[in-house]
């Protein structure tokens, strides 16, 4: 048997002899079982993003709090809990997805802003490491559950220390504009109030600054102001042993580009500035673990040719990837298959079939001519894809697959749109 001719774009999304492969399995051999579009993911890549991560932290007092907001998938959750990390989770239902991943309550934290009563009794029932709250009222309410469960609330108190992460301004989350955390020049103040509540246990302080993040500076520059913090913190007899630095870590969108930002330069950096602090640093990726272990399979609706543009108008949506609609994200298409077409090429906008001109993936786009029916991969769609979909235009939720070596599951089925049909009741009076 002749020897696959392989080309890598990185150890787990592969072409072999033209074709494209994560890990073992073949994306045409699923999509021609599966109907496009769908997800897939892969577990080593998850494996490894993860790993590599935790080495570069190896000799930093640290723990890891997979962001689930990014991909919430239970199987996903489940290959890293496995590997030990902790869950970030910003609501009940994320909660409760952390439980059903087999994480221990004390591995996960709780961040938003505007956590409820049933959601923070929920989680001081079932077992937290900390809430990371945001605001006085938040912190009386959490006291005041705790106390009537008789239990301590463990809590670190999320400041905004008013730095520009220097990213998509929706994405934004420390600077004075943002509706995020207790403004620094305050913070003491709100630490003080709460260290005279009774079922409140103040346990450290949290911050994150934004999500995409490109460059070490705006991290460096918000870590130094924590740092500075928490000496006064302490001198005022709050006992603060972690530090929780929240997510934010950008990744590169295209296949020919490492990461912005070396996670081993990011590593140097912690150890330089919260060192003597003596401290336990707490991360919550999200995009970095997540983002480049997913590609979202999609295929060609038609290819409609015009005398001033040509659209390739493909069968996945917005509604199943919002990032180029909401922050003008630039995901990058690949070929399934290498083979078709390559000399005929056209250039065309790759747009979505949702009747929005927002709809839009790609402008400009030099592809092979490409007829319906064939399959492309968008690239970098493991992060806030699935989970920020939507049924729009009546469009059922696409499934997800995993890919683990040669084995590979259906991990979230599309419902039948009579399913989601049926959701809805029309009242007596107007039947
Ligand atoms: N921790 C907190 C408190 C967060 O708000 C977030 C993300 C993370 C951790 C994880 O951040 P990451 O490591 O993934 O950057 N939908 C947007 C991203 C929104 C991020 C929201 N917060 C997107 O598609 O780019």
């Amino acid at each position: 048997m002749s020897e696959k001719r392989t080309k890598k774009i990185n150890d787990f999304f592969i072409y072999k002899n033209n074709n494209l492969y994560v890990e073992d399995v073949s994306v045409i051999n699923i999509a021609n079982n599966i109907k496009t579009p769908f997800y897939v993911y892969s577990t080593a890549s998850l494996r490894r993003r993860y790993i590599d991560l935790a080495t570069s932290l190896n000799n930093i007092k640290h723990s890891l709090y997979f962001s689930v907001k990014s991909n919430s998938n239970l199987a996903v959750l489940r290959v890293l809990s496995l590997l030990g990390s902790g869950m970030d989770v910003v609501s009940g239902g994320e909660y409760l997805r952390a439980q059903k991943a087999g994480v221990p309550g004390y591995k996960v934290v709780f961040s938003g802003v505007g956590k409820t009563y049933d959601e923070i009794k929920l989680a001081l029932n079932g077992g937290i490491r900390q809430f990371n709250v945001e605001s006085i009222p938040e912190i009386i309410m959490i006291n005041k559950i705790a106390s009537s469960l008789g239990k301590k609330a463990p809590i670190s108190i999320r400041v905004n220390p008013d730095v520009d992460a220097q990213t998509h301004e929706k994405i934004m989350t420390g600077t004075s504009e943002n509706k995020f955390g207790i403004p620094l020049n305050s913070a003491l103040e709100v630490y003080k109030m709460a260290s005279e509540l009774n079922s409140i246990e103040i346990v450290g302080i949290d911050l994150h600054i934004g999500s995409q993040i490109t460059d070490l500076l705006p991290f460096e520059t918000a870590f130094i102001k924590i740092a500075s913090f928490i000496e006064k913190l302490r001198e005022e007899g709050h006992s603060i042993d972690r530090v929780d630095i929240g997510g934010g870590l950008g990744i590169s969108y295209s296949t020919k580009e490492e990461d912005p930002i070396s996670v081993d330069k990011f590593a140097i950096m912690l150890s330089k500035i919260f060192s003597k602090l003596n401290i336990e640093i707490q991360l919550e990726p999200g995009r970095f673990i997540s983002g480049n272990s997913g590609l979202l399979i999609t295929s060609v609706v038609y290819l409609k040719e015009g005398t001033n543009k040509n659209f390739l108008i493909i069968d996945a949506g917005m509604n199943d990837l919002l990032r180029p609609a909401i922050y003008d994200a630039e995901h990058e298409f690949l070929p399934v298959s290498e083979t078709k077409n390559n000399d005929n090429k056209i250039v065309a906008d790759i747009v979505g079939p949702i009747c929005e001109s927002s709809d839009v993936f790609s402008k400009n786009i030099i592809l092979p001519k490409m007829t319906s029916g064939d399959f492309l991969a968008i690239y970098s769609a493991g992060a806030y894809g699935a989970v920020m979909s939507s049924e729009y235009n009546s469009r059922p939720l696409i499934p997800e697959l995993i890919v683990d070596e040669n084995l590979v599951s259906v991990i979230r089925s599309r419902p039948k749109i009579e399913e989601v049909i049926k959701r809805d009741q029309i009242p007596y009076w107007l039947r």
